[in-house]
């Protein structure tokens, strides 16, 4: 999700479907929805690096910027409004997350998806025709608006559009689609910084190309026959799903569909279920991710690369061309989990991961300790590369670890009762501290200096223990086998797996379980295999 994951697949029965052309189609959204959240947080840290836009909406920061002699090279973009600029994003984001799963759920997938790129392209106008501060931060809000929407609903699309077998590959994909769209965003500022003046506008207007995108293809599709007949219009279901199936043969998946609707409408309170005792683990384990995932320190490279590379003193071009190199290999790295997920399995890349991203912020931290003093000359330049090669060996596995497995974990592990409202609480807290260092980092960049990359290390390290210890594998594991195969083997969450029944469902008769939940989950809200 990006903004949020694709539920996985679920379900022990594979139904007849091919890949059809509305199938191709759901995958072009995917690439837009992730493209515009991608866009979005790649485009911030270089236009806070263009003069023109600094001297125009914060000319106090641009004054700092040309007197280094005076200011410590640390905190020379240390600004509340500047951070602003970045983070209201994300705030807007996650407070439209709540509405969000309102109107998946009672305007349908697609509306949603609509209304997500209507805030985008308003959003855009604004920020790209800016004439004041106030005009750059309500443009931002609502791209974050517009954040909030798409990540909860075109995940959602993906899952119940795709066939089983491809649903997996699918939620990786929407997340090299984030990383494609921080790629872009840094190519088109390394260009537009060049045109001087203007070019900030056009940085921030060409998020219009993935908005637009978006909205002609919200425009263009279907609703998700699950979403459909979860509204009541079963024909009108049917109809699409023999039409997405590319087969006659659908009466199984409708008949599937009919009753994981009627089971869904008996869930009254999802989020108290989420609270119960038995779904804990995968409550903490899904809210752990997403706080580590930001606390690896990811996005204050993604946000501010550019300005993190300035204040290490590379020129402003060396700057955004550093950038684009790690936007590069965050795309290629993400492609290496899309092929090795399955195979090495999830704690594996985590694990190593996390050995990787802890000596290369470390071996950072020593180079700029050494290097960088609060009021000195810049970099060596054989130094300075070396320090581009450690965060490319950074953001490498970042991309094939804690990127894509931030959501595809949670989105495999909640049983489809708290499906969705595990969802929204991963999307929201993810965007939450996505917020908080965006927010904090420039202020932390200037207090702790090159100790920022230390903290970012130590985190790494109590997150690959809480990996070790708590994160079980759920490699290769049907989804609706989760609670026998993963959770019931673990030595500690095993606790919280009593047989008891309990939950809106569980006491609503013959939708129970032998284990309190409703298996065999095809989408967060809609579809329910029953296992006695
Ligand atoms: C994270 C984003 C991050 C991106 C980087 C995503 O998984 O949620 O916060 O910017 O990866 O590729």
């Amino acid at each position: 999700m990006a903004g949020g994951g694709l539920p996985a697949a679920a379900g022990g029965s594979e139904f007849e479907a091919k890949i059809t052309p509305i199938v191709i189609i759901s995958c072009i959204m995917a690439a837009t929805g992730g493209l515009m959240f991608g866009y979005d947080i790649g485009v911030s840290g270089g236009v806070t690096s263009m003069g023109d836009f600094l001297k125009k909406f914060f000319p106090v920061v641009y004054r700092r910027t040309q007197e280094t002699e005076l200011d410590s090279n640390y905190c020379k973009y240390d600004n509340q409004g500047l951070q602003l600029f970045t983070s209201s994003l994300y705030l807007a984001g996650l407070t439209a997350t709540f509405f969000a799963s309102y109107t998946t759920r009672q305007l349908g997938r697609r509306l949603t998806m609509l209304i997500a790129g209507i805030f985008f392209i308003i959003g855009v106008i604004l920020n790209a025709a800016a004439q004041d501060l106030a005009m750059l931060i309500i443009g931002r809000i609502l791209l974050g608006c517009g954040v909030g929407f798409a990540n909860q609903a075109v995940p959602l699309f993906l899952s119940e559009i795709a066939p089983t077998r491809i649903r997996g590959g699918l939620n990786i994909l929407f997340q090299l689609n984030v990383t494609i769209g921080i790629l872009f965003a840094n190519l088109v500022n390394y260009g537009t910084a060049k045109i001087g003046g203007w070019g900030w506008r056009l940085s921030l207007g060409l998020a219009g190309i993935p908005a637009g995108l978006l909205t002609i293809g919200a425009l263009m599709v279907v609703d998700t026959p699950n979403s459909l007949i979860e509204r009541g219009k079963l024909e009108e279901g049917k109809a699409v799903l023999r039409k997405i199936r590319g087969t006659d043969n659908i009466e199984p998946e409708f008949l599937e569909l009919v009753e994981a609707s009627r089971i869904a409408k008996q869930v009254k309170h999802p989020f108290r279920n989420l609270l119960q005792r038995r779904n804990r683990p995968q409550l903490i384990i899904a809210m752990a991710l997403q706080i580590f995932q930001q606390f690896t320190g990811i996005n204050a490279i993604m946000f501010y690369a550019p300005v993190l590379f300035n204040t290490l003193g590379f020129g402003s071009d060396a700057a955004l061309y550093s950038a684009v190199i790690t936007g590069a290999v965050n795309v290629i790295s993400t492609i290496v989990s899309i092929y090795t997920v399955d195979k090495l399995g999830r704690r594996v890349l985590l694990l190593e991961a996390g050995v990787q991203m802890f000596l290369a912020q470390v071996i950072i931290a020593i180079i700029l300790g050494i290097k960088v003093k609060d009021h000195s000359d810049d970099l060596l330049k054989g130094f300075a590369i070396f320090v581009v090669i450690m965060v490319c060996t950074f953001v490498s596995a970042f991309a094939w670890s804690w990127g894509p497995l931030g959501w595809l974990i949670p989105s495999e592990t909640f049983p489809l009762e708290t499906r969705s409202a595990g969802q929204s609480v991963t999307v929201c807290v993810n965007l939450l501290f996505t917020f908080v260092i965006a927010q904090a980092f420039l202020s932390m960049l200037c207090h702790f200096k090159y100790g920022i990359f230390l903290f970012f290390s130590g985190w790494v390290f109590i997150m690959s223990i809480f990996v070790w210890f708590l994160v079980p594998e759920t490699k290769n594991i049907p989804i609706e086998e989760m609670t026998e195969r993963v959770w019931k083997q673990h030595w500690l969450w095993k606790r919280f797996m009593d047989d008891n029944v309990g939950g809106d469902i569980a006491m609503s008769g013959n939708g129970a379980t032998k284990n309190g939940h409703v298996n065999g989950a095809r989408s967060c809200f809609s579809v329910v295999k029953l296992e006695y």
